[in-house]
């Protein structure tokens, strides 16, 4: 080894002792005839003492030319107290006399300092990223989730679950997403998908009778990239046999206590709540509620379809949606009401209408439209007793409304510090529909996945309205974020084929793309269902942050580059002849 210890391991316990260290030069200081070095690695600090006197000129020279993450090698050094001990650091107590020492590597001046709290634009952090993951604050999250990945194995280990690998090169998976696609060399014109996830592999797994199957595994889907998405991410993935819903939830429920346990210090009650998606809809606009705060959404539509406010009457008359939510104590300005109107257009809506509630009153924006009737009901709704500010959203389309309105509201949330960053907030939405509407294809598509069951006492809607049903669909969620989603599964070949039917997916199309696992249901599939966390959010959110990039190690841009490795990247003819393909010129 090139080194006895690490630079966080010596104390006042060494003193005296011979010692060997290796690492970077993380701070000099150059007394001239004695020079001090802060020597760092992943564990820590050590401080080195050069003397000149045990130097020959030319070695002197050469420690007095050394830069900062120069890696060094201390051959031969002692252990010695130091006169001041430095209480923030575990080797605080003593330095090492260097006797002997060698330059290992000489580094470049680095493009950013490497230490916690620099001011650097993130696309020089990730281009360099190697560099940015030296730095403490960053090694700290990889180090967290790298346990946080231990206790999940640990615990799901202990209730006997198989930890079994699943292929990347695959055929296409349903969950919905785009897929990227790998081309054949071998089977010309053809293509592998790599996984969404592992879905139709684990309920396969099922029908070989693992009973209990888990894997932490990437998965790949070729969307926008936000904050809480990368193209390639990493899921927990879970599947149970012979389970009911409660069966999976509980076991998902126990996996959070223990990591909370674990790494929040906080002690989960359970069972966790749990709120209807209806309800989830209705009072906050969102699948995914934030709860740390209040300002549900109230709906108005009856009032203002009753009302001389032309745009929301009609509105109302068509069957659509008008809703409010109060802003406590807040009244705000003009211009500020105008920001959040085109915050509303900005995604997707035609903004948003206001009146402020002082001196028991509405005043300003719409509030001439709102009879002394109207005032009393909304006040009753929206718990209106002291000033602040009402905001209106309406929309032909209910649910859009609705999210309107829930976007809104956490927004708001935001701008004026509502949240209790504080609080933990985790709990279960149950009970989703089993299928949406998708606009641009004109037919309804399943909201999970196509192997999600319906509802028991349901299912005989499915030839007739299917678009009533309810799922034994569930998704965790944890302070707004959703961090887990899954389902009860179709395990029977009938009921599978009238909801490929209910999907408007003809049978020669659900032949070929899951023939297979349609062809595995006939041969004692077991009743089955099973869950996925997202694990790099969950990661996330318990080290309090809010980029996903943060506990990936080398993530992509949000416009999917890679700025370190310049991928994705040309590749040469000779690449693209071998497997038969051609790129245009756009
Ligand atoms: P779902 O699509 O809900 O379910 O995904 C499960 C969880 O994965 C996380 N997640 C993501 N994280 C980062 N970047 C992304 N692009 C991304 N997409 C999803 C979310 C989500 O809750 N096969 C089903 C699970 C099942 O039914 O068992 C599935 O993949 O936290």
């Amino acid at each position: 080894m090139l080194r006895s210890h690490t630079c966080n391991q010596l104390n006042t316990d060494n003193i005296n002792e011979t010692v060997k260290l290796s690492g970077w030069v993380k701070k000099i200081r150059d007394l001239g005839s004695m020079i001090f070095i802060d020597l760092g690695d992943r564990y820590g600090i050590t401080q080195l003492y050069f003397d000149k006197n045990y130097f020959s000129d030319e070695e002197y020279k050469k420690i007095k030319s050394l830069n900062t993450e120069d890696v060094i090698q201390i051959q031969d050094g002692n252990v010695r107290k130091r006169p001041e001990s430095n209480e923030k650091i575990f080797t605080g107590e003593i330095e090492v006399e260097v006797k002997q020492f060698e330059l290992l590597n000489k580094s470049e001046i680095t493009p950013f300092e490497i230490k916690s709290d620099i001011d650097v634009k993130e696309d020089l952090l990730l281009k360099y990223r190697y560099l940015d993951l030296r730095r403490d604050s960053m090694r700290k999250n990889f180090i967290f989730r790298h346990k946080v990945a231990q206790t999940v194995r640990e615990y799901l280990n202990s209730l006997d679950f198989v930890d079994i690998e699943t292929p990347a090169l695959m055929k296409s998976t349903p969950e919905g997403a785009r897929d990227f696609l790998v081309p054949s060399r071998i089977n010309k014109g053809k293509f592998y998908a790599l996984p969404q996830s592992p879905q139709t592999y684990k309920q396969l797994l099922m029908v070989s009778g693992f009973d209990k199957y888990y894997q932490i595994v990437k998965c790949f889907r070729d969307e926008d990239l936000r904050k809480d998405r990368q193209l390639e991410f990493t899921q927990i993935d879970i599947e149970m046999s012979f389970v009911e819903r409660d069966d999976v939830l509980s076991i998902a429920e126990g996996l959070m206590k223990k990591i909370m346990s674990d790494f929040s210090n906080e002690e989960l009650q359970l069972p966790l709540d749990r709120m209807t998606y209806a309800d989830a809809i209705n009072n906050y606009g969102s699948d995914k509620p934030d709860r740390r705060f209040a300002m549900k959404l109230s709906e108005l539509t009856n009032e203002f379809g009753k009302s001389d406010f032309k745009v929301f009457a009609s509105i109302a008359k068509e069957n659509g949606y008008v809703g409010a939510i109060f802003l406590l104590g807040q009244l705000l300005s003009r211009k500020q009401t105008d920001g959040y109107s085109d915050y509303i257009k900005e995604i997707g809506g035609s903004g948003s209408a206001f009146t402020k509630y002082s001196n028991s009153k509405l005043e300003g924006g719409i509030s001439k439209f709102i009879s002394d009737e109207m005032i009393n009901a909304f006040k009753e709704k929206m718990e209106i007793n002291v000033e602040g500010t009402v905001f209106y959203v309406a929309d032909k389309d209910r649910e859009k409304a609705q999210n309107l309105l829930g976007a809104l509201r956490l927004k708001l949330a935001n701008d004026f510090k509502l949240i209790d960053k504080n609080k933990n907030d985790l709990f279960w939405v149950i009970d989703f529909p089993l299928l949406e509407w998708n606009d641009e294809d004109q037919r309804y598509v399943a909201r999970h996945h196509p192997f999600t069951s319906p509802k028991k006492s349901q299912e005989y809607l499915l030839d007739t309205e299917p678009h009533k049903i309810i799922a034994e669909a569930y998704d965790l969620v944890f302070n707004g974020n959703e961090i887990a989603g899954g389902s009860i599964r179709i395990h029977n070949k009938d009921l599978q084929k009238k909801m490929f039917k209910a999907l408007n997916i003809p049978e020669k199309e659900a032949e070929s793309k899951f023939g297979f696992l349609l062809e595995a249901f006939k041969y004692g599939a077991p009743p089955h269902g099973g869950i996925a966390f997202g694990f790099d959010r969950l990661v996330m959110l318990l080290l309090g942050l809010s980029s996903i990039r943060d506990v990936i190690a080398f993530p992509k841009t949000t416009s999917g580059l890679s700025l370190m490795a310049n991928s994705p990247s040309e590749v040469s003819d000779k690449q693209l002849q071998e497997l038969n393909i051609s790129i245009k010129k756009s």
